[in-house]
């Protein structure tokens, strides 16, 4: 429709009341035709639409590669076969995300590679770590430290480079974009560990994992009860196995995000956590103790115990760095004490400082 004002669209819908009525008939014929096309349209999107969506049986959530316009078939393909070189035998990876400021040289990277090193029984999973990278410059630098990276396709508008505050638009657009990745690794049949960069390995983890759950997640704070929904879960720390269950769960999360698009991953996750749906498809949720995966919210007290410890509850990525590499020192203290002076010892943390 060439004419832009709405009187004009209007009167064209409308049928054109003062144009030759020799005409009508002709143009009645078109708009039966084009009625008759858009039902043929509508009833294929219906078709489609139903069919990707009762799969699990909740038609009111559609299937994710569905909203996304640009198919990244090849760029998937390539991610099938870093995850396929990292795995361990049972299908399982470890998984980081990277932009340019962590990557930096003295910053949140090179701890999080040394805390795996200076670990008790943690160098062997630098094997299965794969590192997803938001851009070229965090790629090159994860290229020069690391043998399983991978970089993200991002749109051109895309902008992870710098420091991502809290909240902003692009952080919201980030922690989604990861929530749909780790879905999409989930369907391609990997269970993964998933752990932000300043989360720093102090012990092999997998021990102390449940053996019977599907999705359990580290916290923030943790009240004592593993199973207790009401605990305060924090998703840069996550084991989730690949099933049916924990397949439909990410895609009715990421799918959730819409509700209020101010919320990021994390908060839809505990308004969703309860949700009938989630206790209808019984999906086995747990929720990891401080004790062994703490953070500067509530630390790991027990250096005997500590698995991992994460620099949440900090903002300012120098803030960060600066306590984690408190907490590293405090980590070679302990390590370096013989067997005996270890069972004997109260070493604990001399962090948080600049973290509050
Ligand atoms: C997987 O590892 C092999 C051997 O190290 C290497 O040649 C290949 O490029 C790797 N594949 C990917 C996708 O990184
Ligand atoms: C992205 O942001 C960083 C700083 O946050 C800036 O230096 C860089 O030029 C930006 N890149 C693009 C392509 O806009
Ligand atoms: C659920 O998982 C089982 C085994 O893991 C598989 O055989 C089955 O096809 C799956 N069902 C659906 C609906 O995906």
């Amino acid at each position: 429709m060439k004419d832009t004002t709405a009187g004009a669209a209007a009167e064209n819908a409308a049928g054109g009341g003062n144009r030759a009525r020799s005409s009508f008939s002709h143009r009645l014929g078109r708009r039966v035709m084009q009625v008759g096309m858009l039902l043929v349209v509508f009833g294929v999107l219906w078709m489609f639409l139903y069919n990707s969506t009762s799969f699990f049986g909740f038609p009111s959530f559609s299937h994710y590669y569905f909203i996304d316009e640009s198919p990244k078939a090849d760029c998937e393909s390539r991610l099938e076969g870093v995850l396929r070189n990292a795995s361990m035998k049972d299908k399982t990876v470890i998984i980081t995300t990277l932009n340019d400021a962590w990557a930096e040289p003295g910053s949140i990277f090179d701890l999080f590679l040394e805390s795996f090193q200076i670990g008790i029984q943690t160098q062997k999973l630098l094997n299965h770590l794969v590192v997803l990278t938001w851009d070229q410059k965090a790629h090159a630098r994860c290229l020069a430290l690391h043998k399983h990276c991978h970089q993200l396709e991002t749109k051109s508008d895309d902008n992870f480079t710098g420091e991502v505050f809290f909240m902003t638009p692009n952080y919201l657009h980030m922690m989604w974009t990861r929530t749909k990745l780790l879905g999409s690794i989930l369907d391609m049949g990997y269970n993964f560990v998933f752990t932000d960069t300043d989360i720093m390995w102090l012990r092999d983890p997998f021990k102390e994992f449940y053996k019977d759950a599907d999705f359990q997640i580290a916290c923030d704070y943790f009240n004592g009860n593993s199973h207790d929904l009401k605990n305060l879960p924090n998703g840069g720390f996550k084991y989730v196995k690949s099933n049916n269950r924990s397949i439909w769960f990410y895609k009715f999360w990421f799918n959730s995000r819409n509700v209020d698009p101010r919320l990021n991953e994390q908060d839809v996750f505990n308004n969703i956590k309860t949700n009938p749906l989630v206790s209808n498809m019984k999906l086995k949720i747990r929720f990891l103790s401080t004790s062994y995966f703490g953070g500067f919210c509530e630390a790991s007290k027990d250096l005997k115990k500590v698995s991992t410890m994460h620099a949440n509850c900090c903002v300012g990525l120098e803030n960060k760095v600066n306590d984690l590499k408190i907490l590293l020192e405090d980590w070679k203290k302990y390590v370096a004490l013989s067997e005996n002076e270890k069972k004997q010892s109260h070493l604990s943390w001399s962090v948080p400082q600049s973290c509050r």
